[in-house]
């Protein structure tokens, strides 16, 4: 369907019924991708001889310790090529993660070392205390209960905690660096066994004849490599990287996103693996892709997480190649992952923990943490393949505020533009596009406009026409010209954003005002958002729907070398044309569809065109939780999913998903039947009125989350090992999670036909009904718990105070001054803590300090009967945790956003879990309070009880200030 040559025939076909089969064929598997199929055979090979041993060294005399910091280099020799040099760099960061680096030295050619740059946030600092020990077999640095051993020969590097090897690198001698070479007239060939292991002693006598072609195999698809009707030129030869990464002491491994598969990941290789193809890192446009696979998906981060009851390890490969990565566990508690990277250095980073949120802290000191998104892109979006006339965006509104349903984004997809030219309206059916948005904006909602990658090649499109002027299109193979493949727009071409002139141009289009004789988009508005979807790249008719790999983009650099790379400089390139566009500068919302490491640094990503299943809607859950904890904690899946016509109780049920997800989407392909909430009968409606007015409700809680991640990296979404690392029973749970740190768990249903479904429990708090109050306690257990089709399975963690916003609203910025509701849900101790973050949720004031930050605390007082709930200011006590990984330059308690929300309200307090009836409930220092208190249900034998409730009603309290409430 994608390989079609005309525009008129794409269209057309695009609106016939989507039949719900991926074409696997469209896709290469592990054998028929050349590299792949060489370093599956060499792990196979190394498996099958009992003395395999790594051919790589260290010349110990070679190895050079900087005095200054805690780096090392040394020489490495494979014995097979003695001629051919390779280095090997070492450094110790000041946060104690290991950077490992190995490239080839005077080769033929120079490997491609950019990915790197591309994904740290900056060059990250080397310790400076830590010192190298050198000995006869190896050269170590110990440092925090931490040992890196570098062994001399074979080559082979571990990091160990307290004795136990956690990270072995080469441990299995597949370490295998392809230098370049020239090409020369086939030699005859010692033959390679291949299939079957062969026998001891033959293999023996091959390794001893050719042992180069033992470890090798044959020249397999070294210098060219055909797929369906396409031909890689491979002008550089041979140039991949096999790597075995081993965990000995980690029973599960997560990580390495993008795929439609569990969190803790099913294994490869092995005895009886789960799938028989290793993990593909290939970003890729998947047209109906499978809700399991290893198949690759639209974006890839190359970040691996090990975790065992003991510790919480990573592996982080700055590579920006086609990647495969095979999973195997030899045993309950150790994993094996063999890498395979098509080209690039060996440039990996080992995150020693011990705990996820080091982990996580580590990778985002490394790559950034996730921007702090605008507060109105939290709220619910509205999109379809497509609202086809202006008039058809209003009426659309129109019939969400007739229904009372919030909403905040309207999104309009590629058929708002003439011929899918980006940026220019269709102006038979938008006419008026600035009056549209105008009416949009009337009660501070946004739009969302698509702008894709692919550029349509005619002279009257001026976006194309000054690309090509400036020459920052990507180049065919010959290095010459413009290439050209098909996508939506029919004949186009792309830019090439590794060029740095393409850079300003870019973010010049985005202008709302007119740029002397430069084309930019004067018809928009700075309450216009961007879509960058399709940048893969897809590419209808290049191999497996992508461009070739012969590419060539800026400094010489293969496509191949930077294909994962690719969709994220698009979506940072827009974000910044974004916050260019408007004085002061408002904080971006761009969402993409492909990503790569540092990509959080951005904004939010999407699942891509899931199906209306519930096999996908399951899986949908399962890939926010891995990209959330690879950094893409703003992501979700199309509610709905994006093909198919979902009956109404799988679209209330995918409401309810996508309302507990970061982002909340609504999104169908253009052959679907229109599916807006408001059509639905009433009885769904109503429902799927309620899941909107919770999310909204929600949004402190959201908004507060992502202030967190912007600082810690830890993701929003915190899956069962995240949040009780030391229990192994949650280690595969991949179908709950928590919302940052505010204590709500939430259990998604999605399966047809429930009323009641199970949740685990770790520890012994109890664990309080969000909508009924009941108690839940499990310690360690499932626990049963109802979810009809207008419940959703959520919990508020003994222990935690949750700040909602219970007014219902239209959309989210007319929310502002709407005052709290604070939820104290005690803990077996009787106390409880929260905290709520805001700001103005649109432009950077936050970093000057402009925001609230408030810590809720509720502790026992007078013997354990009373209880005091206090409000104090947060902001003032960390300053340089307080936002966006930014360090306040001064914070001032009465700052202009302080002042603004000043006289918002806490409306409502309630105690869930009062061991008695109080006497009294007044403010401390002040008047009595008027409070109302709901004994407890006792348990009566039955399994679990009611608590008591405590409401006390409008203690007049500004969110702003310090004070307390005390019940005595
Ligand atoms: C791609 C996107 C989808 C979008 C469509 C048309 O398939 O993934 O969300 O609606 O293109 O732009």
């Amino acid at each position: 369907m994608r390989s079609l040559t005309t525009v008129g025939t794409l269209l057309l076909l695009s609106l016939l019924p989507a039949s719900f089969a991926v074409k696997t064929h469209d896709w290469k598997t592990c054998s028929q991708s050349a590299f792949c199929r060489r370093g599956r055979a060499l792990s196979e090979r190394a498996r099958a001889t009992s003395n395999w041993k790594s051919p790589y060294s260290i010349d110990p005399a070679s190895i050079a310790i900087s005095p200054e910091e805690a780096s090392l280099s040394a020489s490495v020799k494979s014995s097979l090529y003695p001629d051919i040099k390779f280095q090997l760099d070492l450094k110790v960061h000041e946060d104690g993660v290991v950077r490992v680096r190995m490239d080839e030295v005077d080769g033929l050619r120079k490997r491609y070392d950019e990915a790197a740059s591309w994904a740290l946030v900056a060059e990250p600092d080397v310790s400076k205390s830590i010192k190298w020990q050198v000995g006869k077999k190896d050269v170590r640095a110990t440092y925090n209960g931490i040992t890196v051993t570098v062994a001399f020969e074979p080559l082979r590097i571990a990091l160990s905690r307290s004795g136990r090897e956690e990270i072995v690198l080469n441990g299995q001698g597949m370490l295998h660096m392809e230098h370049f070479r020239t090409k020369t007239p086939a030699v005859e060939e010692t033959p390679t066994p291949e299939g079957e292991t062969p026998p001891e002693e033959q293999v023996q006598k091959v390794v001893e004849v050719n042992p180069r072609a033992w470890f090798e195999g044959d020249e397999d698809g070294w210098w060219e490599e055909t797929f369906s009707s396409w031909t890689d030129s491979k002008p550089k030869g041979p140039e991949s990287l096999s790597l075995d990464v081993n965990f000995p002491n980690h029973g599960h491994v997560y990580g390495i996103p993008q795929h439609a598969t569990r969190l803790s990941l099913p294994t490869t290789t092995g005895e009886n693996p789960t799938f028989t193809e290793p993990y593909r890192l290939y970003n890729a446009d998947v047209f109906e892709y499978e809700a399991s696979s290893t198949l690759s998906l639209y974006g890839s981060i190359p970040l691996m997480y090990a975790h065992s009851k003991h510790s919480t390890v990573g592996v982080f490969h700055a590579v920006g190649s086609e990647t495969w990565i095979d999973v195997a566990h030899p045993t309950e508690k150790s994993s094996h992952s063999h890498w395979i990277s098509e080209s690039g250095i060996m440039d990996v980073f080992l995150l020693p923990g011990p705990t996820p949120s080091d982990v996580f802290a580590q990778y985002a000191r490394l790559t950034g943490t996730p921007s702090l998104p605008p507060h109105w892109s939290l709220g619910y979006h509205q999109c379809r393949w497509n609202y086809v006339s202006s008039d058809d965006v209003r009426s659309v509104q129109k019939r969400f505020d007739e229904e009372n349903l919030p909403v905040d984004v309207f999104w309009l997809d590629i058929e708002y533009s003439e011929e899918h030219k980006y940026f220019i309206w269709d102006k038979k059916n938008f006419p008026d596009p600035v009056e549209m948005m105008k009416d949009v904006e009337a009660i501070g909602r946004k739009m969302v406009v698509i702008i894709d990658p692919h550029l349509k090649r005619t002279s009257d499109y001026p976006v194309y026409k000054k690309a090509s002027e400036l020459e920052v299109l990507v180049k065919p193979p010959s290095g010459q010209g413009e290439y050209e493949g098909w996508c939506w727009s029919g004949s186009s071409s792309w830019v090439d954003f590794f060029n740095p002139k393409s850079w300003d141009w870019w973010k010049s289009l985005f202008k709302t005002t007119q740029q002397g004789d430069n084309w930019s988009w004067v018809e928009s508005s700075d309450n216009v958002h961007i879509w960058n979807d399709m940048n893969e790249p897809s590419v209808f008719n290049g191999p497996e729907i992508t461009m070739p790999k012969d590419n060539i983009h800026y400094g010489g650099w293969e496509h191949r070398d930077i294909h994962n790379i690719n969709g994220m400089l698009f979506q940072n390139l827009t974000a910044q044309a974004l916050v260019a566009r408007s004085d002061p500068p408002k904080r971006p919302f761009v969402l993409t569809r492909s990503f790569f490491a540092g990509s959080q640094r951005i904004s939010a990503m999407w699942t891509g065109d899931n199906l209306g299943t519930w096999e996908h809607m399951a899986v949908g859950v399962q890939m926010v939780l891995a990209n959330g904890i690879a950094g893409m904690s703003f992501g979700g899946a199309d509610v709905g999913g994006f093909f198919g016509n979902p009956e109404p109780e799988m679209l209330v049920r995918w409401y309810w998903v996508g309302a507990l997800a970061p982002f909340f989407r609504a999104h169908a392909h253009i052959d679907t039947k229109r599916r807006e909430p408001y059509l639905l009968d009433e009885q769904y409606k109503s429902i799927v009125r309620k899941v909107l007015r919770l999310r909204y409700s929600m949004l402190p809680v959201w908004y507060t989350a992502f202030r967190e991640t912007s600082v810690t990296g830890v993701p929003v979404l915190r899956p069962q090992f995240v949040m009780f690392p030391q229990d192994d029973g949650g280690f595969p749970i991949d179908d709950q999670y928590y919302i940052g740190s505010s204590g709500l768990l939430v259990k998604p249903v999605v399966q047809q036909g429930v009323t009641e479904t199970t949740v685990y429990i770790s520890d012994r708090e109890p664990y309080y009904d969000y909508f009924t109050d009941r108690i839940y306690r499990g310690e360690g257990k499932h626990v049963t718990v109802p979810a009809a089709l207008d419940q959703v399975p959520l919990f508020i963690r003994g222990g935690s105070i949750i700040s909602t916003k219970e007014r219902p609203r239209r959309s989210s910025p007319l929310m502002k001054s709407d005052p709290y509701t604070l939820r104290v849900a005690l803990n077996n101790n009787g106390a409880a803590q929260g905290e709520l973050y805001i700001d103005d949720g649109e432009t950077y004031d936050h970093r000057k300090g402009d925001i609230v930050w408030r810590s809720f605390q509720a502790e026992r007082i007078k013997g354990g009967k009373g209880l005091r709930i206090a409000s104090t200011d947060l902001a003032a006590r960390h300053p340089d945790e307080a936002v966006d990984g930014v360090a306040l330059a001064k914070y001032n308690k009465k700052n202009e956003f302080a002042n603004s929300v000043s006289k918002v309200r806490v409306e409502r307090i309630i105690v869930l879990g009062l061991p008695e009836k109080p006497k009294s409930v007044k403010l401390e220092g002040g008047a009595a309070l008027v409070w109302e208190f709901i004994p407890g249900v006792s348990a009566q034998g039955q399994k679990y009880g009611g608590p008591s409730k405590l409401i006390v009603k409008d203690p007049d309290v500004s969110v702003v200030s310090d004070w307390a409430v005390l019940v005595e």
